[in-house]
């Protein structure tokens, strides 16, 4: 997890407008944990390719869900899942007034309910960090495109986290439903961006 996700903003001019309030919001609490902007920009980019639905697990304060909503074509469905009531709360108080985007106070499994998601986003349980790792094959539709955050950028094989292979990263690079890169984002932050297959 980031620990300079929130601060990684002070300066930054431009942000669209619910990423900005976001901002505040998680600046207010004293979290932390917000999505750096590298992230965010990248899902913007990404939310802009989802037809229906876009899903996120560990929503915090909002921010990546309002890079998500200032990307997202009209008419795409927003679900972002938190755990933590407070930091739920926030984030849906940022969206009132965008029925399109619902924050639920929930385990991040919730998201196997309102599935599938043409663009998901693992921030916060299901990266298989630790817990069980979501199951793509049941989350996305095929052709669907997952990210999860928060990796160091890796030069060697097979990546390495704390000087051990890093089961995590290789679990979604590996993963035979999915085609996969580890995307560096700055030079010391990496997302795994993946496509699952289309049924042979
Ligand atoms: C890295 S922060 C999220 C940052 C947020 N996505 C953003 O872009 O600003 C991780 C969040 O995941 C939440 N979380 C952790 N485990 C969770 C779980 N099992 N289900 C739902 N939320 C979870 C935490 O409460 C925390 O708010």
């Amino acid at each position: 997890m980031s620990t300079a996700g929130t601060d990684a903003y002070t300066g930054e001019a431009g942000l669209p407008g619910g990423v900005a309030r976001a901002v505040a919001a998680a600046r207010r609490a004293g979290f932390p944990y917000s999505c750096r902007p590298e992230q965010g920009r990248l899902l913007q980019v990404l939310a802009g390719g989802a037809r229906l639905r876009i899903g996120e697990s560990g929503t915090g304060y909002g921010v990546g869900l309002a890079w998500l909503a200032a990307g997202a074509r009209p008419g795409t469905e927003l679900i972002g899942v938190e755990r933590d009531p407070g930091r739920a709360a926030a984030a849906a108080a940022l969206f009132a007034d965008a029925p399109h985007v619902r924050v639920l106070t929930a385990d991040w499994t919730e998201l196997y309910v309102h599935g599938p998601y043409d663009l998901l986003v693992l921030d916060g349980g299901g990266q298989g960090k630790g817990g069980p790792a979501a199951d793509p094959e049941e989350l996305l539709t095929p052709g669907g495109v997952l990210v999860v955050d928060d990796f160091t950028p890796a030069d060697s094989w097979p990546p390495l986290f704390d000087g051990r292979p890093d089961e995590a990263r290789l679990h979604w690079l590996q993963h035979p439903a999915l085609r996969a890169v580890d995307l560096p984002l700055a030079a010391d932050l990496s997302s795994v961006v993946a496509v699952r297959r289309h049924p042979e």
